[in-house]
């Protein structure tokens, strides 16, 4: 499984990064629009910061714009994933880049019949929301089981990124359903760390430590 920080945080993505666990970064407009400091500075300092894929989403709606706006975000680096919603007009876009070899990661995926759509246009990746389906009180996590056991069963090379990640429950689930990818909050990558059992256990430790005669 690989794991990614869901954040455009430059601080939270290079103290994750230094840690030696990361595998990649998902980025969105809302969670640029959090940063300060231009589009272009944020994605140049995360391309210098993480080698593994980085995702960077696409803000036109009409696949004769998707399909250039594609082309310039993911001329900027090689690591840059191109992240599409799911419409008719980005899967038209989607099949598309992936026949110029473009990766993409459709996104905005709340259900199989989405993500089925996405594999078929050539997705490399498909973001369902757990969090956001969780939310509205359905169950985020089935439908990552669904699309995991369709693409499985299909032989469908799209990987699963499991997103919209809101707590340990959902990192926990989406290892044991065998998803492709978690994309994780810096928050909660730090929930990941701590158990209140290791802290005590090493306050115990130093504490007996000090008894040893060195
Ligand atoms: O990559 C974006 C996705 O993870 C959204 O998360 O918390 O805004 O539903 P959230």
């Amino acid at each position: 499984m690989q794991l990614f920080i869901d954040s455009a945080n430059i601080v939270h993505i290079r103290e994750i990064a230094s840690l030696g666990i990361l595998d990649g970064v998902t980025t969105n407009p809302s969670l640029i629009a959090k940063e300060k400091g231009g589009f272009d500075a944020i994605i140049g300092s995360i391309t210098a910061a993480v080698h593994g894929p980085i995702s960077v989403e696409c803000v036109s709606e009409r696949a004769e714009q998707i399909v250039p706006e594609a082309e310039r975000i993911a001329a900027r680096h090689p690591d840059i994933v191109v992240k599409v919603p799911i419409t008719e007009e980005g899967l038209k876009a989607v099949h598309r880049l992936s026949q110029d070899g473009i990766r993409t990661n459709v996104t905005l995926v709340f259900s199989v019949h989405q993500a089925i759509l996405a594999a078929k246009a050539g997705a490399t990746y498909v973001s369902p929301f757990v969090g956001r389906l969780d939310d509205i009180g359905e169950d985020g996590m089935q439908v990552v089981a669904d699309i995991k056991a369709a693409f499985s069963r299909y032989g469908f090379p799209t990987m699963i990124i499991v997103a919209s990640v809101r707590n340990l429950e959902h990192v926990r689930k989406a290892t044991l359903l065998g998803a492709d990818v978690v994309t994780v909050p810096y928050t909660v990558i730090k929930e990941m760390v701590r158990h209140p059992l290791t802290d005590a256990g090493i306050a115990k430790f130093l504490d007996d430590w000090k008894k040893v005669k060195r």
